[in-house]
């Protein structure tokens, strides 16, 4: 198939690209690179030894995007391309919205004008907002959710999935991610965040660099079992791999799927601090803080429905995670930048 990555520079679209790349698929990206580097995806070519067709474009400009569909056949769309950073939407809720919403719809529009049929949706298990219970599954209740990032991720769902009823062959998966992490086991991509980093992962990898001083624990009185947060996190190959499958299962099914993408296993603070100074043989220092706001105690998924519908599960755990991490941070300090 001839699939267009929108976001494909990113961390999760530039693992997507690998797998995509390595099942003989074509694939197309278009990425303005405003989180991203054209470096990822030079990455991708050498990991993969195949050609990636790569487009500097905002995908809320339709024209042009129209055109990326004119010159080609693109047989289905993953719809990476997106703002992500929780604390800035808050801030800038407008631009949130406009870049999210606008990306989508123009997405649709392209797709409805050039006949594409298949689209798989990078949605995010804040949707779910807060817990009233655990694992989280496909069918619950969705939000309210906490951030304007989150409300843009429902709303695209909405959008999509209302497009979707007005085309009968139209077919679409909802992909909720829980907490992606990890790197490609080369160690040539990984997650390149530009400032301090917010997330857990990329943050203790920094404090195991030298680059920052100490992990600051966001609160250790929650009702877990050690007191810290505890989340479902999801290695990043497996979850390209999770696309890969979707895809597969989309070229025959018609309709709107939402489907969980995690491991439903939870996992706190601590014990990924753990298991990251053991594969890492590095101490990572810390200090326990107040809860962070709008924090939750508990997140994780029920991942069966991504087995039953197209045979997914994800197969590498903590330990993988921790490694591929610290080997995409200590081969490059300074992410794409060298
Ligand atoms: P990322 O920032 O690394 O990748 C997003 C890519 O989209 C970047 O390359 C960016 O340059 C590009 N982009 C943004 N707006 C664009 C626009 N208007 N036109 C063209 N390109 C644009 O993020 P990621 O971690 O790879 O996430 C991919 C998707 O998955 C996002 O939609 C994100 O919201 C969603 N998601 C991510 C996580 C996570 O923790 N990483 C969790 C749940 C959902
Ligand atoms: C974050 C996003 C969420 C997104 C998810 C996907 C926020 C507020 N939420 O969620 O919208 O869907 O990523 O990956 O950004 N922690 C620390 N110290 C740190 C950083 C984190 O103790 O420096 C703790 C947090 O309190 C939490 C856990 O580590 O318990 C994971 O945090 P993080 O990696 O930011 O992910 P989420 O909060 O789950």
């Amino acid at each position: 198939m001839n699939i267009l990555l929108t976001g494909g520079a990113g961390y999760i679209g530039s693992h997507t690209a690998v797998e995509l790349l390595e099942a003989g698929h074509r694939v197309i990206t278009a990425d303005n690179y405003s989180n991203s580097s054209p470096e990822a995806l030079e990455r991708v070519e050498r990991i993969t030894g195949r050609h990636v067709t790569a487009y500097d474009i905002d995908i809320t400009n339709t024209d042009r995007l129209c055109d990326i569909f004119a010159h080609e056949e693109i047989d289905a769309a993953v719809h990476f391309a997106g703002l992500k950073a929780v604390g800035e939407s808050v801030k800038d809720p407008l631009r949130y919205y406009r870049n999210n919403l606008d990306g989508t719809i123009s997405l649709l529009e392209a797709m409805k004008l050039y006949g594409v049929k298949r689209l798989i949706f990078s949605s995010s298990a804040t949707v779910y907002g807060t817990p009233e219970k655990l694992p989280f599954t496909e069918d619950m209740k969705l939000g309210p959710c906490t951030n304007p990032y989150g409300w843009t991720k429902l709303m695209s769902e909405r959008i999509i999935t209302d497009y979707a009823a007005s085309d009968p062959e139209f077919s679409a998966i909802l992909l909720r991610y829980f907490n992606p992490v990890g790197a490609h086991p080369s160690g040539l991509i990984g997650e390149d965040p530009k400032d301090i980093p917010n997330n857990l992962m990329p943050y203790i990898s920094q404090v195991a660099s030298g680059r920052l001083d100490k992990l600051h624990v966001f609160g250790n009185d929650y009702p877990t079992k050690d007191g810290t947060g505890v989340r479902d996190y999801i290695h990043v190959v497996d979850l390209a791999r999770g696309h890969r499958a979707a895809l597969e299962y989309c070229a025959e099914h018609k309709g709107v799927q939402a489907v969980n993408l995690g491991t439903g296993v939870g996992y706190s603070v601590l014990e990924m601090v753990k298991t990251f100074a053991a594969v890492s043989g590095i101490d990572i220092p810390y200090q326990i803080e107040g809860r962070r706001d709008g924090d939750i105690a508990e997140s994780y998924g029920d991942p069966s429905k991504a087995l039953e519908l197209f045979g997914w599960r994800a197969g590498l755990g903590p330990e993988d995670m921790c490694r591929d991490t610290w080997n995409w941070q200590k081969n490059n300090p300074n992410g794409y930048d060298g």
